[in-house]
């Protein structure tokens, strides 16, 4: 006997597709914990070598070593995001199933990455700082500051996970047809490849220049964008109904770093002014900052180019989607959904 099917509402708002104890968005609240432990605690506690393997297997351990695999000399597609793809594919073959070594390839994905689309020469890329101080000596062909490793550091810990988002449901869909785990990756590099999801940075970026050029009056530029039908990037969140508890922590590691450059403030009368357009033609909806406002302006301040900034969100969130893919693993379920037919 057949079942009447269950129909999901657009976009699947509000159902859940899966348990997991990885990480928990509480929209309503605005707040987000890894493991239990708060946003704030993890980026305080951890730097990105010792979240990748706490994330995924849930134990705490020493910071991993990097593993670095020669990659061929290119050609390379010219895209940065097919690129990440495309250095996934590559490491495929030899891409161990024991889950320690597995999380030692993530660690060391940013240096091999860099190497593909960095400047060549590799200052303080010595393998004694840290991956964040090796990936921005590679992309910006200069030896970073302290500061700068620290704030691209805490935006890879406070990036590296986020529950069911579209990109990780993309990657459990994987996991659970039994794909390796690159191969899965590499579908949540091409989802998170979107606009609406990891592609926002670019957006904020073209926005804050719009309002540099007018910095009188950045509420008449926003203004423009929304009567033109725009969406803001950086703003807006299909889960959080308050502040995005990233985009705050991110602002504080942003003021620390630039706070004092005129473009800051100037970022900061930006949001403002959204905030306050936003609120104005959607009494019926909070939108509210979200963490992809306060990454672009951490970015820009850290010295990553423009058309670098969705991969190197996506080197963070294969932390998450890799502990994910463990997870859906152990569930063991293939995800076929249904679709209904109806003629044109
Ligand atoms: N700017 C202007 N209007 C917006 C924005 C925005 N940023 N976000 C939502 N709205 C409006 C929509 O136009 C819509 O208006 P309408 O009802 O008059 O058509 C209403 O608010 C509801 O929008 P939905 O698309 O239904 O909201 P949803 O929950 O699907 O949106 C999303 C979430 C996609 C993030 C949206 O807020 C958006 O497009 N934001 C801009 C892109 C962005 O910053 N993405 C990064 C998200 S964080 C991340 O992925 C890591």
């Amino acid at each position: 006997m057949s079942q009447t099917p269950w129909i999901a509402p657009p976009g699947l708002e509000g159902v859940v597709v899966a348990d997991t104890s990885i990480a928990d968005v509480d929209g309503a609240a605005g707040r987000l914990t890894y493991r239990g432990r708060s946003i704030e605690e993890v980026v305080r506690d951890f730097r990105f070598e010792e979240l990748v393997p706490w994330l995924v297997t849930g134990r705490r351990s020493a910071p991993l070593r990097p593993d670095i695999r020669p990659l061929p000399a290119g050609p390379w597609p010219a895209r940065p995001m097919a690129a990440l793809g495309a250095v996934l594919l590559q490491l495929e073959a030899e891409w161990p199933d024991d889950v320690e070594a597995a999380c030692r390839l993530i660690v060391g994905l940013p240096i091999m990455f860099g190497r593909v689309v960095g400047k060549g020469s590799l200052p303080g890329g010595d393998g004694r700082s840290s991956v964040a101080g090796q990936y921005l000596a590679l992309v910006t062909g200069r030896v970073p500051t302290p500061a700068q490793v620290r704030a691209l550091d805490a935006y890879w810990v406070m990036a590296a996970e986020h529950s069911l988002n579209a990109s990780t449901f993309a990657v459990r869909i994987a996991a659970s047809t039994g794909a390796r785990l690159p191969l899965a990756l590499a579908a949540g590099v091409g989802v998170l490849s979107g606009p609406l999801h990891g592609g926002a940075p670019e957006g904020v970026l073209d926005l804050l220049d719009q309002v540099a050029r007018r910095p009188d009056d950045p509420e008449a530029v926003v203004r423009a964008k929304l009567d033109a039908g725009e969406r803001l990037m950086g703003f807006g969140h299909r889960v959080y109904r308050t502040v995005d508890p990233r985009a705050r922590a991110l602002r504080d590691v942003f003021q620390e770093l630039a706070g004092e450059e005129p473009w800051a403030a100037l970022a900061a009368r930006t949001e403002a002014a959204a905030l306050r357009l936003l609120g104005e033609r959607h009494p019926e909806r909070p939108l509210a900052t979200n963490v992809e406002f306060y990454a672009a302006a951490v970015l820009k301040a850290v010295g990553i180019p423009r058309e670098l900034c969705p991969a190197t969100f996506a080197l963070a969130r294969t932390a998450g989607w890799t502990a994910h893919w463990w997870e859906q693993r152990r569930e063991g379920r293939l995800i076929r959904p249904l679709g209904r037919y109806r003629p044109a």
